[in-house]
């Protein structure tokens, strides 16, 4: 089983897809920014406000080396940013999570915890930003994807049982 690898913008639902991935296939799952908060013991909210972005995203290439070198057989759920690890294409097999903006908005706000959700990803705070960045990011994410699941209007195990058919041929 090669790795396999969920980008997409924050709020698609990688972390939900990649929990109910797990319940029907033999994968284990991880996610980065989980991996970075247990690394440096503290939120990823607290990171960007004590050492910026940029510390961030030298915490993500260093996890990117590592995924590759030593995580198999794994699916590996991404930070919104992760997809600009150099050696993406060496972790695993690249499924982006494809979703309208609004529709992603919508899906965090349906949220019981919502302000929490919006809350913790400093990237969000400003929703005309993230609008910009969203329609900057689509196309890379498409770019790099082996895979692409339409997420939209579809509940996280339909999303993950999609993956299962999809990656089927793949891995
Ligand atoms: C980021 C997405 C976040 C987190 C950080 C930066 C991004 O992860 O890694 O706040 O650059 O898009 P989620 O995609 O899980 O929200």
């Amino acid at each position: 089983m090669k790795n396999i690898v969920l980008i997409g913008f924050m709020g698609v639902g990688k972390g939900s897809i990649a929990r109910e991935f797990i319940k029907i296939s033999d994968y284990i799952a991880v996610d980065t920014d989980d991996l970075i908060e247990s690394m440096q013991n503290r939120k990823i909210k607290e990171i960007f406000e004590d050492e910026g972005e940029a510390y961030f995203r030298g915490l993500e290439k260093n996890v990117g080396m590592w995924l590759e070198n030593s995580v198999k057989n794994t699916l590996i759920s991404t930070g919104g940013g992760f997809y600009k690890v150099e050696n993406l294409k060496n972790i695993g097999t690249i499924v982006f999570l494809d979703s309208p903006f609004d529709s992603i908005l919508k899906r965090i706000k349906k949220h019981p915890n919502a302000t929490q959700k919006l809350k913790k990803r400093p990237l969000l705070k400003d929703l005309k930003k993230a609008k910009a960045l969203y329609d900057i990011r689509r196309p890379e994410y498409l770019a790099l994807a082996d895979i692409v699941i339409n997420v939209e209007k579809k509940s996280a195990s339909e999303c993950a049982e999609e993956l299962l058919n999809k990656v089927g041929s793949n891995v």
